[in-house]
């Protein structure tokens, strides 16, 4: 569906869509390339189609933004591989059926291994780029057990750590405590060692969706993380929120699990939460205490996917919310507004509530006060 015709609809009264539970499912094919966590908030705070989530999976890299980043270098380039003379510190050694790693000589920084046949890394492998930043190994047939020694706890300036689409079983570690972006989804991950993750300081960044999971292997795990920004639990095995999650996040994804229900007051240490997704779970009127999701930092709530039969209370301050394919059979407005007044009004813009048991003749008059800033809601 075309965003402007949406961004354009600033009318007094809300836009009410029929039945798009359908369309938006089929349209969130367009890729967004993540270049930045900016680029991502930008791009994630307009959205009304929602996300598909390949979205912040990078694909290509782009040359001409690591060429203006990292300035040249002197290395020399394994046979195999390619080197770009505009990012000659980076070297290229994808889709080449490697079983095992290549000589990788010393001046690299940015090493792309994807689509191979990779099974293991020995203990010296790296060890005349200890240096390295970027290290992306998705794709490959990686196991734990053949990943050895402290491998990569040794490459001191570690930023991206990429083991997407492997084979392996648990977390990889120790991690060096440079690291800032760690990607490890698709795998057959069951475990996180308790201090895996422990003094990464500038972790900022976790992927872990599309692994099993489940909460228990999950407690504490995160704890210390105080530059977390983004964790992605989705497509796990989870049927409860896990504990001791640091309180700096902005963003928080749940979507696929098994979560029943939420802890009461469990939201209430996150000072900063502004996306917080939890679609395709078991959640119902009775597993939602009731002033959990009412967040004053969330922008986002997706609920959508779950067997709700009433609309849980928010913060006025919530942007986005979806609900579509619950239950919903009832719109109080008190869900939106404790109380209406010249500055007591709900910042909902885009509401989701089709696929549920409500018709427009269930929406009360009085809720245009509340929602005087909604530019669209779905319905039916
Ligand atoms: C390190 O570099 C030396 C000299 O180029 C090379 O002989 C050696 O195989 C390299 N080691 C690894 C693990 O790549
Ligand atoms: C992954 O590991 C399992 C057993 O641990 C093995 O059967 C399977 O072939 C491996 N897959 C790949 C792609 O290496
Ligand atoms: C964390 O990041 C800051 C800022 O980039 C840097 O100065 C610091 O050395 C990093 N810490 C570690 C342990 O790498
Ligand atoms: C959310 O909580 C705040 C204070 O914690 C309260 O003032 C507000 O009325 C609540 N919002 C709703 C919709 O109940
Ligand atoms: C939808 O709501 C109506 C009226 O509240 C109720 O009679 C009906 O059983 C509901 N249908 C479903 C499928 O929940």
């Amino acid at each position: 569906m075309p965003r402007s015709k949406l961004w354009s609809l600033q009318v007094e009264k809300p836009f009410i869509r029929r039945g798009i539970a359908k369309e938006a499912e089929t349209t969130h094919t367009a890729k967004m390339h993540l270049k930045s966590l900016l680029f991502f908030f930008i791009l994630i705070s307009g959205i009304f189609c929602q996300y598909d989530y390949d979205g912040y999976y990078p694909s290509e890299p782009d040359y001409g933004y690591a060429h203006s980043m990292f300035g040249p270098s002197t290395a020399v380039c394994a046979p195999e591989c390619t080197c770009p003379i505009s990012y000659p510190s980076a070297m290229y050694c994808d889709n080449l059926k490697l079983k095992s790693l290549p000589i990788v000589p010393s001046g690299i920084k940015y090493l792309y291994l994807r689509n191979n046949m990779i099974e293991g890394i020995e203990n010296n492998a790296f060890d005349n780029v200890t240096d390295l930043e970027w290290l992306i190994l998705d794709n490959n047939h990686l196991e734990n057990s053949k990943i050895k020694g402290k491998v990569f706890a040794k490459l001191k300036n570690l930023k991206k750590l990429h083991i997407n689409y492997n084979n392996l079983t648990e977390v990889v570690g120790p991690l060096p405590n440079s690291l800032d972006d760690l990607q490890l989804t698709n795998n057959k991950i069951i475990k996180i060692n308790s201090n895996t993750l422990e003094g990464l300081v500038n972790l900022t960044v976790i992927h872990l969706q599309h692994n099993q999971l489940t909460e228990d292997t999950l407690s504490g795990v995160f704890k210390g993380l105080n530059s977390l920004l983004y964790l992605d639990l989705s497509f796990n095995k989870l049927s409860k929120l896990p504990r001791g999650l640091p309180p700096n996040l902005l963003m928080l994804y749940f979507d696929n699990n098994q979560i029943t229900n939420i802890p009461d007051e469990y939201f209430q240490g996150f000072k900063a939460l502004q996306y917080l997704r939890l679609s395709h779970n078991k959640l119902t009127d009775s597993g939602i205490p009731g002033n959990v999701f009412n967040i004053s930092s969330l922008v986002e709530l997706d609920l959508s996917y779950n067997q709700l039969k009433s609309i849980p209370t928010v913060n006025e301050h919530l942007e986005n919310y979806y609900l579509q394919v619950n239950q919903i059979n009832k719109f109080p407005v008190s869900s939106f507004c404790k109380v209406v007044g010249a500055l007591a009004y709900s910042r909902v813009r885009h509401l989701r509530l089709d696929a549920n048991n409500l018709t427009r003749s269930d929406l009360p008059q009085e809720m245009y006060n509340c929602l005087r800033m909604a530019a669209d809601i779905a319905l039916e």
